[in-house]
């Protein structure tokens, strides 16, 4: 019995040893990040401030954490940023280093307080660590956005059509069209193309990485991939990067895909009926980007052949069945088969077949060797 009474009071020793030791290790964990920021904040607030009661005040307040709950957007959020972005909102910190500098000026009038943080920046926030706080965790899926990409975070409650003053969404939306993307990819209600994946939710798939590595280099995560290597500026790849990301199939204010359909650039891609004749054929091929893929007198891109004097090779009854359906005629074609009107694919087709060259060669025929015509067909 006495044995077992001394064995209970050091298991009561122990434990209690253990119990200590563990809240140890957790207050040190939160000295070194947000009461170390507090802190600094304060003694900087201190050293701001000139009239006696309040320094008094800041000089008796101890570190604390700064939680704001913000329901009216979606779920409710939990943001503890300003725990260490102590003074966004006071002009007096302009000049001071981060975390504690003046947030810049920004569009609109959008209250700290009542919007939070991560609204706009994502990253995770009820962290009350850097790391945690800035979604830095791999498996966080809303990492911290900064610079260009806080447009992302704006398009939740702003979407299509983008606002002037998510200039980089802007453009990213505009090169799918022009690049000729959406010819290949559905985003429900915006394209249907099919030879590549949907896209209508990858900003809720894949880390920003993936989809860059998928625009630049697209062997790169399928060896085999068929999507056409683009001629891009690191530029351009970022803002398709920021539009993609904000393809998530939902948004804070409106809730579906539906919106997208308001978008009026991408409305004009719409099909219509169009005058038979050189010069609205011409119009299409620009509606449709076609450049993208295609050089015509020195202009365009080099992903599909030199159509310059493509007028001598095909016929026009060719052209319009290869563009109803590439494949039919070019095993394993990636030409994207687009939507056109019947008189849009009539107009193309007499387009294509005024492509003779003449311009540049100035009325001169260019002699167009046998080779040249006929050998996709059976070729490939
Ligand atoms: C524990 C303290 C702490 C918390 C909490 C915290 N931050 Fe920070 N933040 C910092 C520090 C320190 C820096 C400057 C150094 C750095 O960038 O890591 C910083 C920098 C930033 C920057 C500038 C980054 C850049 O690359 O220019 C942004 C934006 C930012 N924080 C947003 C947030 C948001 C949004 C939250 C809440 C989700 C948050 N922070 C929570 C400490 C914190
Ligand atoms: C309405 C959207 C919005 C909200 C809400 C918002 N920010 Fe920002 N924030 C921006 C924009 C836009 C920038 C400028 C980005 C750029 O061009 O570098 C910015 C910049 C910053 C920077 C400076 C980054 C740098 O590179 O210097 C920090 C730090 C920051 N925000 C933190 C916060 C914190 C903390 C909160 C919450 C108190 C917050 N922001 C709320 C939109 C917002
Ligand atoms: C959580 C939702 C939300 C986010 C995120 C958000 N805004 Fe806003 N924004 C609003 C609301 C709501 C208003 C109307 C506020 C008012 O007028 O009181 C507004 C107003 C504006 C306005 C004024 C013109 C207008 O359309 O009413 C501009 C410009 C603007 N926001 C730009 C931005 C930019 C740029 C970002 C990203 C840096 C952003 N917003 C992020 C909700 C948001
Ligand atoms: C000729 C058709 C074609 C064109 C044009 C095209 N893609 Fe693709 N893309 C594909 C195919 C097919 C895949 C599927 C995987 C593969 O083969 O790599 C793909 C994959 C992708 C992926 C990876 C998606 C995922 O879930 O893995 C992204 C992102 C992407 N494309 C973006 C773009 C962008 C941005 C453009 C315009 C600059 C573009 N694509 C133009 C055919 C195309
Ligand atoms: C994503 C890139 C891409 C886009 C956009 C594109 N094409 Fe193509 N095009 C190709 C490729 C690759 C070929 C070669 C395979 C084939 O003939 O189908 C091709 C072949 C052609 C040919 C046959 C050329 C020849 O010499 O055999 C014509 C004509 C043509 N395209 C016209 C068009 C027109 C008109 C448009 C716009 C409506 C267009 N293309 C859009 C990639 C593209």
């Amino acid at each position: 019995m006495h044995v077992g009474l001394s064995v209970k009071i050091a298991l009561v020793f122990a434990s209690l040893f253990l119990l200590f030791g563990n809240g140890l290790v957790i207050y040190k964990n939160f000295d070194a990040d947000w009461r170390l920021h507090q802190k600094e904040y304060l003694e900087m607030a201190v050293e701001k401030t000139t009239d006696p009661t309040t320094r008094e005040m800041l000089m008796n307040r101890s570190p604390r954490i700064d939680q704001l709950i913000i329901k009216q957007f979606g779920d409710t959020r939990i943001d503890r940023c300003m725990t260490c972005h102590a003074a966004v909102d006071d002009e007096r910190f302009k000049d001071a280093p981060q975390p504690y500098t003046t947030h810049p000026d920004i569009p609109g009038n959008h209250g700290f307080r009542i919007f939070g943080c991560t609204s706009c920046h994502s990253g995770n926030g009820r962290g009350l660590s850097t790391y945690d706080a800035h979604g830095e965790d791999p498996f966080w899926l809303e990492p911290l956005l900064t610079g260009p990409y806080v447009e992302e975070g704006c398009a939740k409650c702003h979407p299509a059509p983008f606002l002037e003053e998510t200039p980089h969404l802007r453009r990213g939306a505009a090169l799918f069209i022009e690049k000729a993307c959406y010819g290949c990819h559905k985003v429900e209600g915006i394209s249907t193309g099919k030879l590549g994946v949907e896209l209508t939710t990858v900003g809720t798939k894949w880390h920003r990485d993936y989809l860059v590595e998928s625009i630049e280099l697209p062997r790169a995560n399928n060896f085999e991939s068929i999507m056409p290597k683009m001629d891009l500026t690191k530029d351009e790849i970022r803002d398709l990067t920021i539009f993609l990301e904000c393809l998530t199939g939902e948004n804070l204010v409106i809730g579906d895909v539906a919106h997208y359909n308001t978008l009026n650039e991408w409305k004009n891609q719409e099909p219509t009926e169009v005058p038979v004749t050189i010069g609205s054929g011409r119009q299409t091929f620009d509606r449709i980007h076609c450049a993208a893929c295609h050089t015509i007198d020195g202009v365009g891109g080099k992903i599909g052949p030199d159509l310059s004097v493509v007028g001598l090779q095909r016929t026009r009854e060719w052209h319009i069945q290869h563009l109803r359906d590439p494949r039919s005629l070019v095993s394993g074609s990636i030409m994207p088969d687009f939507r056109y009107s019947e008189s849009e694919l009539a107009a193309l087709g007499l387009y294509l077949e005024s492509l003779t060259g003449d311009e540049i060669r100035e009325g001169e025929l260019p002699i167009v060797p046998d080779e040249m015509t006929d050998t996709e067909e059976t070729g490939a």
